[in-house]
């Protein structure tokens, strides 16, 4: 077993705890001084601070040379595997076009879908493990990562495929969400409820008996699916034994959020139109408020009341939604600005957003999201000296060096 001594940071600083919902502070951060960490075979064996050394014996030691170290950041929300890309919507939107528009006009998601059943897995493969590179270099050591450009039983279970077997082969952990209804293919257009029943009965199904995907995603939006058809899709996949997750009022109100406080949702995302009803419904259910400032930024909508949802008691995680419409971008990062910001998220609150909150959200609570005894290894250390710098300086990387299970990645 080898061991990795990072020595010298200045400030590490870690949420702690493995839940989300029990009791736990959206701010609550442990801060130790002058601290350093030992990790063997992959899991963190001792945390010492105050100029302390652990006992353990290291193969390879880290000088941080003063700087802050946090866990890795755990990014609970992504649309990562997609084939083409969306630029030719640039001038459709400046002329007027909104999200929706391009999407009944059988552009958008629909477009994508295209060009994900053009790809082959291979080329799949390739692009996606480019993206978590990328994602790696901004501090991102666990992912979560949606099909759902298929929209058909061999793509879908292609999508997820690929989700899978990066798992494997890269140094991401992945977890693998199904989102069959992501949008109706044209083959199924005006026949959603037609569409609903064949994802009940044939993908989820198959989609199980061959563990592709833990969880179980909708998008309930107007001319999407509405709060029937999602319930349906919904009450199916949690008979099943999915963990649930929904695509709640992200444009229009239509009871995605009170859907999901009813289901007992694992997280609902976006929430950028979420009403009372849908606040209480989530805070009565306890789901998780995975937020996406990034999408909010790139449609030019409002930002989800990130606040609120907190002095409710809602536990609020940030993710970047990286996806080829609504958000081609990343960058966590910058998701943690735009939290702090427009969120009027402190710092240690945008650090549990995206670390403890998302890694509960994605039902790893247990391995990853704190810096603690028994926890995997996963941390970065960053080119600044406190959690305030992370949040004040913007689209430059601040991820000086990324350890995963022990390992140097960056
Ligand atoms: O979370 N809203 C639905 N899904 C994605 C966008 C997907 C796309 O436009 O390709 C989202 O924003
Ligand atoms: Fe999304």
């Amino acid at each position: 077993m080898t061991a990795l001594l990072v020595k010298n940071i200045g400030i590490l600083q870690t949420p702690l705890g493995s839940h989300s919902h029990k009791g736990r502070e959206q701010g609550e951060n442990q801060k130790l001084k002058n601290a350093a960490i030992l990790i063997e075979g992959g899991l963190i064996k001792e945390i010492t601070s105050d100029g302390k050394l652990p006992a353990g014996k290291a193969d390879e030691v880290i000088d941080a040379e003063g700087r802050l170290v946090t866990p890795g950041l755990v990014d609970g929300h992504t649309h990562m595997v997609f084939g083409g890309y969306r630029q030719n919507e640039i001038p459709l939107k400046l002329k007027g076009a909104t999200y929706l528009d391009i999407l009944r006009a059988g552009g958008g998601i629909l477009d994508t879908v295209r060009h994900t059943r053009e790809a082959s897995k291979e080329e799949l493969l390739d692009k996606t493990s480019g993206f978590l590179d990328e994602m790696m270099g901004f501090g991102v050591t666990t992912a979560e990562a949606k099909s759902g450009y298929g929209l058909d039983l061999p793509n879908e279970v292609k999508m997820l495929e690929v989700i899978n077997e990066l798992n494997e082969s890269h140094d991401m952990d992945m977890v693998a969400t199904f989102m069959g209804p992501h949008a109706t293919p044209d083959e199924y257009k005006g026949r959603e409820d037609e569409y609903i029943d064949m994802i009940c009965k044939e993908m989820l199904p198959y989609v199980k008996e061959h563990k592709l995907a833990e969880f179980a995603d909708v998008f309930t939006e107007d001319s999407v699916f509405n709060y029937d058809q999602s319930k349906k899709y919904m009450q199916t996949a949690k008979d099943m034994g999915f963990l649930l997750r929904i695509h709640a009022d992200e444009i229009e109100a239509i009871g995605g959020s009170k859907l999901a406080g009813e289901m007992g949702a694992v997280s609902a995302e976006h929430l950028i139109s979420i009403n009372e009803e849908g606040l209480e419904s989530m805070a009565k259910g306890g789901v998780t408020a995975m937020c996406l400032p990034a999408t909010s930024f790139y449609l030019g909508a409002n930002f989800a009341p990130a606040r609120k949802m907190i002095e409710m008691g809602i536990p609020v995680a940030t993710a970047s939604d990286f996806n080829p419409g609504s958000c081609p971008s990343l960058n966590l990062q910058f998701v943690m600005n735009l939290a702090c910001i427009k969120y009027r998220l402190l710092p240690e609150e945008v650090l549990t957003a995206v670390t403890i909150n998302p890694a509960c959200a994605l039902n790893r609570g247990d391995k990853v999201g704190t810096l603690e005894v028994g926890k995997q290894g996963d941390l970065v250390i960053w080119d600044a000296p406190d959690m305030e710098m992370l949040c004040y300086r913007f689209c430059s990387n601040l991820a000086a060096k990324v350890i995963k299970k022990g390992k140097i990645v960056k």
